[in-house]
Formats: C-alpha cells, structure tokens, sequence
C-alpha cells in the first residue's frame, strides 16, 4: 500500500529506528559484531513510513538497502549510533531494534595485531558500550520520545527476561524474541510484545508482516495519545 506525502495515519510524526550490527574495531582489519541482518528492523522503518510517518533510520553495517524516503544514517559502533540518536532526537516514538555490541576493545589497535610466533594470545581488553536505549529512555519529560520500543533478543526464559529487561531500561513496549534458533538472519520472526498492561504472543510470520503489525499498533497508540491531549 502506497501512501502519497502528507496521508496516512502517522503522517506529521517523527520516528527513529535502530537497526543491525553494530560492529567494533579492534584492529584496522577485524572487528567484534554478531548476527543481526538488520532485517527487522529494516522491515519497521520500511511498514513506518508506509503509514506516514518521517523516519530516520539508524542502522550498523547490512546488506538491507534501506527504503527510498527514510533520511538514513549509517554508523559502525555503538557509540557513533549513540550520537546519530540524539542526533534525530527530538521525536515521537524511537524504536531501538539494533542488536547492538555490548563490548568493544577497550583500546582499538591502529596497526594490524600480529602473530609473533610465540604462540602468545593478545590479551584484549575490553570495555562496555553505553546503553542507548537507557540512555534515552533516561532523558528528561519533553526530550525523551512519548513512545520508546525496545526488543530484548533471548534463548531462554524470553518472557521473564524481557519482562526484567522492559524495567531495567525504562522502555514503554519491549518486543522479545528468541533467538535460539534462525531468526537472526532468517525471514521470518516470532516475537512477543511487552507493554505496561501484559503480554501478547504474536504468531510467527514474515519480518514484513510483524513489522506492519507493529507499525500499526505504534499508529493506534499515538493516536489515541493525541486524543487525550
Ligand atoms: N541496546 C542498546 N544499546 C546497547 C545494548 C542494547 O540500545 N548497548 C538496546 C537494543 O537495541 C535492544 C535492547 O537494548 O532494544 C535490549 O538489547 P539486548 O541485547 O537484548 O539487552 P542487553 O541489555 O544488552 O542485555 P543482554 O545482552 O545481556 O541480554
Ligand atoms: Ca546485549
């Protein structure tokens, strides 16, 4: 469904979206990331803008083309991601979909590690990225976004994790999903959404199709907060 400028139900509100790896140097030629295809969260900026909305989208290194009309930022580490966050702040709603690298090397080499023939391991240090999706569900009444989305990516006890984790961050809605099997990478996705009232299971389907779900539901909330004003 195409949407000329100016319709759709989220038209005039100001989204941001996190998506993919992010990916921390070590050394000019390697790095440390993980698995995310950026995928989903591509599929969220892509559903978003279907409904209306303007959208920044804010994703580590993929292979995603992003979707014509988002304004994109690509960034590597978690701490350049940080800035282009606040750096599209102010906005309605931020959904932080990015699987983000918890660790970087705590000093990243500006020369190529070598073997030396020892057999000695270099010992990396490493050290903890900021937080951004605590970083801006911590901002003050006004700068923080009505509406923050997290996800929480698990292999076991999903629900009691990212139930622990929706209040350890601050975030209005966490969407958990297990990634024990093929979902990072994979098409499809099977999540479950988190929000102060309970917690709904959404059937697996297409990354496009828990997308358009979302989009749909982030629509209906912002909706009915604009009523209440
Ligand atoms: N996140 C973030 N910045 C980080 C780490 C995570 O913004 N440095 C966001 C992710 O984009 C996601 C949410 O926080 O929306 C949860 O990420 P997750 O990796 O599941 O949780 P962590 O708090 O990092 O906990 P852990 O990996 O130990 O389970
Ligand atoms: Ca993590």
């Amino acid at each position: 469904r195409l949407l000329g400028k100016g319709a759709g139900r989220l038209a005039g509100k100001r989204v941001l979206i996190t998506s993919g790896p992010t990916h921390e140097p070590i050394d000019p030629v390697r790095y440390i990331a993980n698995r995310s295809s950026g995928k989903q969260g591509t599929a969220i900026a892509a559903a978003l803008l279907a409904e209306g909305a303007e959208v920044t989208l804010i994703t580590g290194p993929t292979a995603e083309p992003a979707p014509p009309g988002v304004k994109l930022a690509r960034v590597e580490t978690a701490r350049e991601m940080l800035a282009a966050v606040e750096a599209a702040l102010p906005v309605d709603a931020a959904i932080f979909a990015a699987a983000v690298a918890d660790w970087r090397a705590a000093e990243a080499s500006v020369r190529k590690l070598k073997k030396d023939g020892s057999g000695a391991i270099p010992d990396l240090k490493l050290s903890e990225n900021p937080d951004i999706l605590r970083t801006i569900c911590a901002l003050p009444p006004g700068k923080r976004p009505a509406l923050v989305v997290g996800f929480a990516a698990e292999t076991n006890d999903v629900v009691e994790n990212a139930t622990a984790k929706r209040a350890r961050k601050g975030c209005d809605w966490i969407v958990a999903n297990d990634v024990s099997g093929d979902v990072m990478g994979g098409a499809r996705n099977r999540v479950t959404l988190i929000d102060g009232k309970g917690v709904e299971d959404w059937p697996e389907a297409a990354k496009d199709e828990v997308a358009r779900r979302l989009a749909n539901r982030i629509a209906d909330h912002l909706a009915a907060e604009t009523a209440k004003c």
